[in-house]
């Protein structure tokens, strides 16, 4: 079936890669076909973990050509819009929850000159993104907690997936639909056929090392599911 809507891409989170040695994990990645990074930028207070600013940001930046795919877990998500944006991030991607006004937040972040994401938490109602989807280049369904990569998938969440990718083809939008949190060879098949495009993976690609190989596989798991798309 001819398909419409963006290319499916794998976002690595460079989360659970090895600090020490990001340059070669940006390298693997890449090696991999990763179409993108994710970064999780956490502030101890929207979620219980922090993690790093801008500078790393700058520093990814420097070693790849690959899109960064910021996601923003903190409260007063335009605050640090300019700084992440400047660093070298292609979509800045914030949360619903911690905004009063997503509208006025993506016309700003837009205003940078990047993409703008609008991201829900796993016990969020979709009615929250769905008056967004004709503002942004991704809406992102969260399939875990935010906060730590390594969780378990929420499959109740599916249902979210489904309903964004109907909301942007209603309106003939090719923006992104993002699942992040517990995607493994297992459950991207489903994200896929729910016509999830994004998929951000933290733990499936770095742990044991292999990169390459499990990006391989994840890429094989996320066909597999789309050729089962009822779209
Ligand atoms: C969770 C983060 C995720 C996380 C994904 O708060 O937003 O991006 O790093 O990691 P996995 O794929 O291991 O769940
Ligand atoms: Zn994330």
């Amino acid at each position: 079936m001819q398909r419409r809507g963006p290319t499916r891409r794998l976002a690595p989170s460079i989360l659970s890669a090895d600090f020490a040695d990001l340059a070669g994990a940006i390298r693997r990645c890449e090696e991999g076909g990763a179409g993108a990074l994710h970064l999780d930028v956490m502030d101890g207070h929207f979620v219980p973990n922090l993690t790093f600013g801008p500078a790393l940001v700058r520093s990814v930046h420097a070693r790849t050509k690959l899109p960064l795919d910021i996601h923003l877990m903190i409260d007063h998500p335009l605050r640090f819009a300019q700084p992440f944006a400047d660093a070298g991030g292609s979509t800045l991607v914030f949360h619903v929850e911690a905004s009063d006004d997503p509208t006025e937040t993506i016309r700003r972040i837009h205003d940078l000159g990047v993409g703008a994401g609008a991201a829900i938490r796993p016990g969020t109602s979709f009615d929250r993104l769905a008056p967004l989807a004709d503002k942004v280049e991704q809406l992102l369904v969260m399939s875990v907690e935010p906060g730590f990569s390594g969780q378990a998938f929420r499959p109740e969440v599916l249902p979210k997936v489904r309903a964004a990718r109907a909301a942007l083809d209603a309106i003939g939008s090719t923006a992104d639909v993002s699942v992040d949190g517990g995607i493994t060879t297992a459950t991207a098949p489903a994200a896929a056929r729910e016509g999830a495009s994004f998929f951000v993976c933290g733990n499936s690609v770095f742990v044991g090392g292999e990169i390459v190989e499990n990006l391989r596989q994840l890429r094989q798991a996320v066909d597999e599911g789309a050729a089962g798309a009822v779209r």
